[in-house]
Parts: C-alpha cells; structure tokens; sequence
C-alpha cells in the first residue's frame, strides 16, 4: 500500500507548477496562510468528496474497486500487523485488551474498527468528514460497543478527559497539511489517555516532501527533531519510533504514570 505516490494530486502539480518546480522558491503565487478552521474546512470539504467518489480506494488505495469482504478483510489484516503485534505495549504487562477503551483518530469507512471491538471493551471511531463518519456507522451499526463521531479535524474535543488507554491512527496524518494540527492532536491525544496510556500513531517521515502546499492528499513531513519536540510539548515520552524518513514513520507517545506535568487528576 503506498497512500502518497499511487495517486497523482492534480492540484499538488498545478501548484508546484505555480512556484516553479518542487524546489521554487514560494513567490507571490504561494497559498495564503489559512487558519486552522479553514484547514480542517478543506480538509472535511475534500475527504467528504473523495469518500462519496470511491470511498474505500480513497481509504486503501490498493484497489479501485473492493468488493465489501475484501475491504474489511484488509482491515482486519492491518489490525493483526498493527494491533495485535503491539499488544505488549498497549497492554502492559498486567491488563487485559477487554478492559481497554481505545479511539481511532480518522477511521474511515471502518475498514479497522470492527475487529478492534472485537478485542477491546469499547472503540470510538473519529472523522473529518461526515461522508466517512456515515459510512462507518453502517458498517459497525451490529456492534454495541462502536461508537464514530465526526471530529473538527484538529482536536478530540468531544472525547473526555483521562478516560482512554490508547489512541491509534493509520494513514491519517499523513494527509494532514498543517503541523499546528498534528501538534494539536498531540495535545489532546495526551489529554484523553489515561496515565500510562499510548498513543501509537503514523506521520509522513520523508522531509524530502514539499510542506508549503495546503494539501490534503500529500500532508505536512514530521521530522525526527520534530517528532522529539511534539512528543515533549504535549508531555509524552517518546518511547518507541520507526520507519524515520519514510512515509510511513511509526511514532509511539506514552503518557506518564505519574509527574503529570498537566497536573491532570483521575
Ligand atoms: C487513507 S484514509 C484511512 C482510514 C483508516 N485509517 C483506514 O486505514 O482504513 C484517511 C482517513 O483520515 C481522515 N482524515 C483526514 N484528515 C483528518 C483529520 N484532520 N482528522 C480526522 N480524520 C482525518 C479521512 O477523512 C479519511 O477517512
């Protein structure tokens, strides 16, 4: 699977067009800088597009056209290589996955939701877009302990504090054009765990991409140094990274059991 590079972004060549090639110096022709509102617009604005073309190539690129059981059968093989391999992070030594409440930042059409639920006691899916959120619903309307919102794209404002044990996100961020946004994230991914808690999510690593664009396909790099400076800034420990410098950069943020330096009480 290959998310960046198996589909052109038009608009990502007209723009680059515009500055003169990948390595132009930004010009007058530059995008102006939009606040976060409008980011995260764009953002709901192009994800509620591409998920009412073709939803599920937009989520899984790999085929144009997925027959249901295939879609969520690749689900289920993400959530065995990218969950179930981890359970020793997520779980600790001493816990149990049925007693985990887990969220999944950009969800989707719900290709890995079900089998989380499966797993852990609840799931609360979370999307941009609300053509999304719907095709999530439906296809976890069965199981009683999903629940998908629809988030503004930049924070878990609905989700209460210190209540979750982990945040997950696949190919997600990197679609997300702004490092505010991520960092914001960041913030309130560490405001929802509780203490001990993880949060194992995937950036665009490849620093080689253009970031002045505002493109909701190819997103903004995380760097190394930067990865270090979002983990720290939200109060996470940085305990674990892979895939630095590619696309798929693999970043696992505990939250600290204790010296809570947000002075959050549970
Ligand atoms: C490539 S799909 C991956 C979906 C799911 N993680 C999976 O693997 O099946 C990216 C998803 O992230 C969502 N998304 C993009 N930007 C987001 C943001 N800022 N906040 C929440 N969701 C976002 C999109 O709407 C889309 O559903």
């Amino acid at each position: 699977m290959d998310p960046l590079s198996r589909l052109a972004n038009p608009a990502r060549k007209v723009y680059r067009m515009l500055r003169g090639g990948a390595g132009g110096v930004p010009t007058a022709l530059s995008p102006p800088a939009l606040s976060t509102d409008d980011v995260a617009q764009r953002m709901r604005d192009d994800w509620n597009r591409r998920a009412t073309e073709n939803g599920r190539y937009y989520v899984q690129t790999e085929r144009t056209v997925w027959p249901e059981r295939d879609f969520f059968r690749s689900g289920e093989i993400s959530v065995a290589k990218l969950v179930m391999s981890d359970m020793g992070r997520i779980c600790g030594a001493t816990r149990s996955p049925m007693d985990l409440s887990i969220i999944e930042i950009g969800c989707g059409a719900g290709r890995m939701t079900r089998m989380p639920a499966r797993i852990f006691a609840d799931v609360t899916g979370l999307d941009v877009s609300d053509e999304m959120v719907s095709q999530a619903r439906s296809s976890t309307a069965d199981l009683p302990n999903v629940r998908v919102l629809l988030g503004d794209g930049a924070t878990l404002n609905a989700l209460p504090t210190a209540s979750y044990d982990l945040v997950f996100s696949f190919i997600v961020f990197q679609h997300i054009p702004s490092l505010a946004i991520i960092a914001s994230y960041c913030n309130d991914a560490h405001r929802v765990l509780r203490p001990g808690g993880l949060f194992k999510f995937q950036v665009q690593g490849d620093t080689s991409v253009d970031d002045n664009s505002i493109d909701t396909w190819t997103g903004c790099p995380v760097s190394r140094s930067q990865a270090r400076t979002l983990a720290r800034d939200a109060g996470f420990v940085l305990e674990h990274e892979e895939g630095a410098g590619t696309q798929y950069y693999w970043l696992w943020f505990r939250k600290p059991l204790d010296n809570d330096r947000r002075g959050y009480r549970v």
